[in-house]
């Protein structure tokens, strides 16, 4: 009887059949990377997702983005790939045009997987920066098993506070420090809103937060949603390597009711009277989080903050890094009307 009934009412994701069969070998990939003794296999997804160096000197046209890698912190391997769509303008202060946006962004991988210069992440990076004209700072944090909850968080931080006292030497010319955007999918979107937080209370030099764009963040909790069991074998996450990623991530003797994971949970550590940005929430209909997205929206809510919600009801986990999915192209045309939407708030 319900059965039947949530059956025909599990929206299927479509997609393209070539892009179906690459996210299946990836998943399988994931899979058999995260092993049962807590280690990870980084030969194989390496294999699958190889490290690319960065391009400072791109050909020159519409779509040539430079890149190159900058060091924050060497004794812990903290860097990130900075990303810049119009390498050749001098100083935008000397034509007219003010600086551009940049955008520090978390990649996703269950804060056990994916590097700054791994191809998938490279590619959604570069694709954000062309796309938005934005400059990129993709912030290569350190990862679980071997380093945990809260390496990520203190990482994450650690490059806004860095860019805050760069030189001009140090950023491309045409980056506006008082446009700064957070943004992070999946793990990369808890590692954002944690970030968020402790910027939050802390006193910048140039940086000024504008917005928080939270693409299918990672949180969770003990008890299981309806999402997670409905989407619990996928497409592309499925619940048994949500578990792993979380008992990778978390401290010992700790559960997924800790405050990282389960953010408006009985643990939750109350942000109502923090100056929190305005947030961008993205949703996928497919998505295992996605029940636990909906809790965060209305947690952000009910803590007095702003918040608007996108949610496609045949997105996948991830979907917003394939060009080949629809929802990618809508989603990258709402993350730019919300960009516009704050700096012209900001401007007034
Ligand atoms: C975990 O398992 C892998 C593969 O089975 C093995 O090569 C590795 O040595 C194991 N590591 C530990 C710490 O047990």
């Amino acid at each position: 009887m319900g059965e039947t009934d949530e059956e025909t009412a599990t929206p299927k994701p479509n997609l393209p059949w070539k892009l179906k069969l690459f996210l299946g070998a990836i998943s399988w990939v994931i899979e058999r990377s995260l092993r049962p003794n807590m280690t990870v296999n980084r030969r194989l997804i390496n294999f699958f997702d190889p490290k690319i160096p960065p391009s400072p000197n791109p050909r020159r046209g519409s779509d040539s983005v430079a890149s190159s890698d900058i060091t924050v912190d060497h004794s812990r391997n903290l860097w990130f790939r900075l990303f810049n769509p119009s390498p050749t303008t001098s100083t935008g202060s000397d034509n007219g045009v003010s600086g551009m946006p940049i955008i520090v962004f978390y990649h996703g991988g269950g804060f056990a997987i994916g590097h700054a210069n791994s191809m998938i992440v490279d590619t959604a990076a570069r694709r954000l920066s062309r796309e938005l004209r934005a400059i990129i700072v993709s912030v290569n944090y350190r990862l679980a098993p071997k380093h945990r909850l809260p390496c990520q968080y203190e990482d994450g931080f650690d490059v806004l506070r860095f860019i805050d006292e760069m030189d001009t030497e140090g950023l491309p010319a045409n980056a506006d420090l008082s446009r700064c955007f957070l943004a992070g999918e999946s793990a990369g979107g808890n590692l954002a809103h944690q970030v968020a937080v402790r910027a939050a209370e802390h006193d910048f030099k140039r940086v000024n937060l504008l917005g928080l764009i939270a693409i299918q963040p990672f949180f969770g909790g003990e008890d299981r949603v309806k999402s997670e069991i409905r989407f619990s074998r996928g497409p592309f996450l499925t619940l048994d390597a949500i578990d792993w990623y979380w008992r990778a991530f978390l401290p010992e003797g700790t559960d997924r009711d800790h405050a990282a994971v389960n953010v408006f949970g009985p643990n939750a550590v109350d942000i109502s009277g923090l100056r929190f940005p305005p947030t961008l929430l993205f949703i996928g209909g497919c998505d295992p989080l996605r029940d636990r997205n909906i809790m965060y929206y209305e947690g952000l809510k009910k803590s007095g903050k702003q918040v608007y919600v996108v949610e496609y009801p045949n997105a996948v986990h991830g979907f917003s890094g394939f060009k080949e999915i629809p929802e990618s192209c809508l989603f990258l045309r709402e993350v730019k009307d919300f960009m516009e939407m704050q700096m012209a708030k900001e401007k007034v």
